[in-house]
């Protein structure tokens, strides 16, 4: 954060929260757990709001030390009512934070090293924020998502606990060229631990219910598929993304 930075007002504040969740040019963070990873990889943060300064600092203390002094010199805290109105549901702990949101090309996702997560149409944000998060954590290059679903959306950078700027996504309508290895993980595939994935490869997860369309499956080198008990049909999205990135870590 720049040293000259001065403190909106409370109103100010309030509308730059409000007007967020459907600006993209904007990152609405839900919760300290977000704006904690957002500050740690860089993020550009505008406002940070609360109802409990004291709460959110002495939460901060005992859970992220690093962010402290940062969240301290930004925070704003609002009176009730204005605070009732930014809440459209519990919040995880008292900090909504308002970032730029970075100019991420589907280009600079392909561009990246390391294994790259490609979500196809994911119907959760729940679950897309917790693939980002797993990515984000197993070292993946990046994410991309297929489809209308913004990997940036309120609730999935709450899911992901604000990982998003942790590692290059972006969304895309269709699966770009790419001259990368192309892996989809299918349940009908060859086993996902007869041989490790390749490093620097796209990893083609399906949408939640139907799996990966044929369009898909067909782009891809190789299929590989996490074995389960006889009778279960298949993984969570994210838990699926999950055995796959660390399946050789
Ligand atoms: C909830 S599953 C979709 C289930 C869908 N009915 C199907 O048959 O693929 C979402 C995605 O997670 C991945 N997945 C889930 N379980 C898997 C498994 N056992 N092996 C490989 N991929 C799996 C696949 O990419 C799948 O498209």
């Amino acid at each position: 954060m720049g040293a000259g930075y001065a403190r909106p007002g409370e109103e100010e504040v309030a509308d730059r929260v409000a007007a967020a969740g459907g600006d993209t040019t904007r990152v609405r963070l839900e919760g300290a757990h977000a704006l904690k990873h957002a500050l740690r990889f860089g993020a550009d943060i505008e406002v940070v709001a609360t109802d409990d300064q004291p709460g959110l600092l002495t939460l901060l203390t005992d859970l992220a030390p690093d962010v402290v002094d940062e969240v301290a010199a930004r925070v704003v805290q609002l009176a009730p009512a204005r605070w009732q109105r930014l809440v459209p549901r519990p919040l995880p702990s008292p900090c909504l934070a308002v970032a730029r949101r970075p100019r991420v090309t589907v280009g600079d996702v392909l561009q990246a090293s390391g294994r790259i997560l490609v979500l196809d149409r994911p119907r959760h944000l729940g679950n897309l924020g917790a693939a980002v998060r797993v990515a984000a954590a197993a070292g993946a290059g990046g994410v991309l998502t297929l489809g209308d679903a913004d990997p940036w959306h309120p609730t999935a950078v709450r899911a992901a606990a604000g990982l998003q700027f942790a590692l290059p996504t972006a969304r895309a309508e269709v699966l770009p060229a790419t001259d990368r290895p192309v892996v989809a993980l299918d349940p009908g595939g060859t086993p996902l631990h007869g041989s490790p994935l390749p490093t620097d490869g796209l990893l083609l997860v399906g949408t939640e219910r139907g799996g990966l369309t044929d369009a898909l499956l067909a782009r891809a080198d190789e299929r590989r598929a996490i074995a389960m008990r006889p009778g279960v049909s298949s993984l969570n999205l994210a838990t699926a993304v999950a055995v796959a990135l660390y399946a050789d870590r």
